[in-house]
């Protein structure tokens, strides 16, 4: 078969969210240093990369999403001395480093902003995209992700500014050359340093539909079908990859909220526009309510789970490359939303992370994950830190209700599901900080901890580390073709992989119960072994069996 061999199809990337990493002075804020005392421990997992979310200058009111200087860091997390150790750390461990590039909006506390904001004929005016108001209320009936509308009016100069976020994130305008100049300026600065590449915040919505017309009100985020793949969208990141990244070696993953598989094939194929790969949605919202919102609860399925899994899996077949993952700092863990985080919490999450490193695409890996961490059980809105969420109870609180009938959603849905820090040891703050954390460690650290991980040989941790190898080890994993068995199944996922002659078979128990895998007929090998499972099995009879709550298995057929 034909395939591409590159290093980033092969690597297995740990994103390190630094705010709840490792705290190492003692202000309960995680920092750059707490990271590199902990470059061996990455070494010891074998990851890679390491992706490192945005360590900018900021106020912090996205925590780190809305950058005031895109050349200095935040003074909470350290300086720029100590991010050069970081990134010589990690090279002399053969890790690289992929950074943060959020490029949609900047802080409103950025220079560009203050100035843009001063006057109408400012020389920045240009750079963020101003409106007058319409009949006494904000140019269009565009939402905010986090609630709200997407308009802002600033009395200094009478108009409305965008900002698909929070406030504090204006938009940049993108349609000013301008301003992409300074981006990819920036972008080479930072390559200069010897980085590895980007990770784009959602760079599928730096381009705006002319005449900015009002969006469908019932479309979930109010405006989406006027900024998602908007119409210059892939010019844009074109010209970004010839001004900057065309003949490095480096990675791009641009994360896409609305992204379909025929935009992806666009943005990642062999004539396209020149990404690596892009974190489409499409998994991750299928429990979303029927309004398309975050706050209301849905159900997924897994044959719906396998079919968006499949469709990305065959369509990007010699189009585009794929990304694998099942969570990150936006999303609640996922052991506690594709598992099981009670009694199957270690098998359920050794069963995912075998779906992960065994499908078509490179493997992500959200700190925390590699020792099954869990939803935090909030009990009061003290604990709630993220903008998103705290803006939802708000919103429900003006409506008359109060936190405990918001309760469950928030354990189910809150961003801060993934943002307690990382459970080192057992310790009263998990070995995360001498100090008082900014947000609340998960009580579960007292079982949950990496100490624990490490020690014992059966653990999830070592889990990680023994499939970190064996993807390594056997390019069928990387580089085979993806086959789906048995589509309807409702609690098994299993599928082929197949690159020559070289086969592995996945069988992915689901459910906590013992549902019996048959291998269809058409199937056919001579020799089967058992590459790994997260059960003791005997023998290497893979043509029908009995799986055991969330088991997981990979044969190799030859
Ligand atoms: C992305 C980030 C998220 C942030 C948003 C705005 O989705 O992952 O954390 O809030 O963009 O920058």
């Amino acid at each position: 078969m034909d395939v591409e061999r590159e290093w980033w199809k092969e690597a297995t990337v740990y994103q390190i969210y630094p705010r709840s990493f490792r705290d190492s002075d003692g202000d309960g804020v995680g920092d750059i240093p707490g990271i590199t005392e902990k470059a061996d421990y990455l070494d010891e997992l074998g990851v890679d990369v390491v992706w490192l979310n945005p360590v900018y200058e900021s106020p912090n009111a996205d925590n780190g999403y809305d950058i005031s200087d895109y050349r200095s860091i935040m003074d909470e997390f350290g300086t720029m001395d100590d991010w050069e150790r970081l990134l010589a750390a990690l090279h002399d461990r053969d890790i690289r480093l992929i950074m943060d590039l959020v490029v949609n909006h900047t802080s409103d506390e950025h220079e560009w902003f203050r100035k843009s904001r001063e006057s109408k004929d400012s020389d920045y005016r240009d750079y963020y995209i101003w409106r007058e108001g319409e009949d006494g209320g904000p140019p269009n009936n565009w939402e905010g992700a986090f609630g709200g509308s997407a308009w802002t009016y600033d009395e200094r100069t009478g108009e409305y500014y965008l900002h698909l976020f929070d406030e504090k994130q204006p938009d940049l305008n993108w349609d000013n050359p301008e301003v992409r100049q300074r981006v990819y300026d920036m972008m080479e600065w930072w390559l200069e340093k010897g980085i590895d590449g980007f990770r784009m915040d959602v760079i599928d919505l730096v381009s705006k539909a002319e005449g900015l017309p009002d969006g469908d009100p019932d479309s979930g985020w109010v405006g989406n079908e006027h900024f998602m793949g908007g119409p210059h969208v892939h010019d844009y990141i074109r010209e970004m990859y010839e001004e900057v990244l065309q003949g490095r070696d480096v990675m791009t993953v641009g994360e896409m909220p609305g992204a379909t598989v025929d935009e992806a094939k666009q943005y990642l194929g062999p004539d396209g526009d020149g990404l690596n790969m892009i974190f489409h949605f499409e998994h991750v919202t299928l429990d979303y309510g029927e309004d398309g919102s975050r706050w209301t609860m849905g159900e997924w399925s897994l044959p719906e789970f396998k079919r968006v899994f499949t469709k990305w899996q065959t369509e990007l077949e010699g189009e585009g490359w794929n990304s694998a993952y099942l969570g990150n700092h936006d999303w609640p863990r996922m052991v506690s939303r594709f598992g099981d985080d009670g009694v199957y919490r270690i098998e359920s999450a050794k069963m995912l992370a075998t779906m992960l490193f065994t499908l078509r695409g490179t493997t992500y890996v959200y700190q925390g994950d590699e020792i099954g961490m869990t939803n935090y059980p909030f009990e009061s809105v003290e604990e709630v830190r993220d903008v998103s969420a705290r803006n939802f109870v708000e919103r429900k609180r003006s409506e008359g209700y109060d936190f405990d009938d918001v309760k469950d959603v928030v354990r189910h849905r809150s961003r801060d599901n993934a943002r307690t820090p990382m459970q080192w040891s057992d310790e009263q703050y998990a070995g995360f900080t001498d100090g008082e954390p900014w947000i609340p460690v998960n009580p579960d650290h007292e079982t949950v901890n990496v100490d624990e991980a490490m020690a014992n040989e059966e653990s999830i941790w070592h889990y990680y580390r023994n499939l970190i190898d064996l993807r390594h080890e056997n390019d069928v994993l990387v580089y085979g073709e993806y086959d789906l068995l048995l589509e309807e199944d409702p609690d098994v996922y299993a599928y082929l992989r197949t690159l020559d002659d070289e086969r592995a078979l996945v069988v992915l128990n689901f459910t906590e119960s013992t549902p019996t895998f048959t291998l269809p007929m058409d199937v056919t090998y001579d020799e089967a072994e058992l590459m790994v499972g997260n059960y003791a099995v005997a023998g290497h009879d893979p043509r029908s069996f009995e799986l055991r709550p969330y088991e997981a298995r990979v044969y190799r057929l030859t």
